[in-house]
């Protein structure tokens, strides 16, 4: 059977919660809360940003709720697009995600690759702000008995301070740049976020695929529309509406320990916007 977002984001958390300090009823109170707050912050995002992922118990509470929605999602989007499909018949494949330190992305092509029994090399660098995802994500790999060649990289760049903006990156290498839930995520940062997305999209190789996925709201896909149109990339796909994960039994039978727990569900359906969009080759 294929792999599941909701089995790998178990083990993650499994991994995770076994790292957080306290007994029990501390751990568990501690990520009650944090889900919460969470909740309310994302209420916010435009004016505050998201969390503090400093805190492991923020990050074990991210996962929980959001990282399986989010890279079935992407998994979706890779599926819905020829020339995006056309790159895992690749024998390598070299992806970047761009706020990608959760992991969702990452997941979402383990996903499509498993599903479609694509077997390129997979080479993956996640570029985040928050050091904290590292130890996540980086033996994935070990965890997951993934048979396939995979590598993981983590770079550190963030958006607020353009100093750490040139810490060696591979993206202009990259067959695949993906941006979930990214964009939104550091629209409240103005002239830094436009920047910033300027400076990598400018970096990519011809025919790089960028994939996009986000809320469904429109002063976030018309900044990005904007500079991505400024950066000369063309459109392959385009639209925003109503999504959920199908499978609600993936769900209960993966994490549902958790749920149970914590009295509370992981994210299944949203609104969304998202979008395909290719540097043209020269020509
Ligand atoms: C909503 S999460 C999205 C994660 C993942 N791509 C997904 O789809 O679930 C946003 C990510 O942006 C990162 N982030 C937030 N502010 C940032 C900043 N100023 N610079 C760099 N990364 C930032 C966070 O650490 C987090 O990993």
């Amino acid at each position: 059977m294929a792999m599941t977002c909701f089995e790998v984001v178990k083990q993650v958390l499994d991994a995770t919660y076994a790292d957080i300090p306290g007994d029990e009823a501390t751990r568990d109170a501690a990520i009650k809360s944090a889900l919460a707050s969470m909740t309310k912050d994302y209420k916010d995002l435009t004016h505050t940003g998201g969390p503090d992922f400093s805190d492991p118990v923020v990050r074990f509470a991210y996962v929980f709720k959001y990282v399986s929605s989010h890279s079935h999602w992407l998994y979706e989007l890779i599926g819905w697009n020829g020339s995006t499909k056309e790159l895992f018949r690749q024998k390598k494949l070299r992806m970047v995600a761009i706020g990608g330190g959760p992991g969702s992305d990452l997941v979402g092509v383990l996903k499509y690759m498993d599903t479609m029994s694509a077997s390129p090399s997979l080479h993956c660098e996640l570029i985040d702000g928050c050091l904290g995802w590292k130890t996540t994500w980086s033996d994935l790999a070990h965890e997951l008995d993934w048979s396939r060649p995979l590598h993981t990289d983590y770079v550190t760049h963030d958006v607020g301070d353009p100093g750490t903006w040139d810490a060696p990156s591979n993206i202009a290498k990259a067959d695949l740049v993906t941006l979930s839930f990214f964009v939104s995520e550091i629209y409240h940062l103005g002239t830094a976020a436009e920047d910033y997305l300027r400076t990598m999209l400018k970096r990519l190789k011809p025919g790089a695929i960028v994939l996009f996925s986000d809320n469904n709201a429109p002063k976030f896909y018309t900044m990005f529309d904007r500079i991505a149109a400024e950066a000369g990339l063309e459109v392959l796909e385009s639209d925003q509406g109503n999504r959920k994960i199908y499978d609600w039994g993936e769900q209960k039978d993966a994490i549902g320990v958790y749920a149970k727990k914590f009295e509370h569900q992981a994210r299944l359906s949203g609104s969304l916007s998202w979008r395909v969009l290719r540097k043209p080759t020269a020509s």
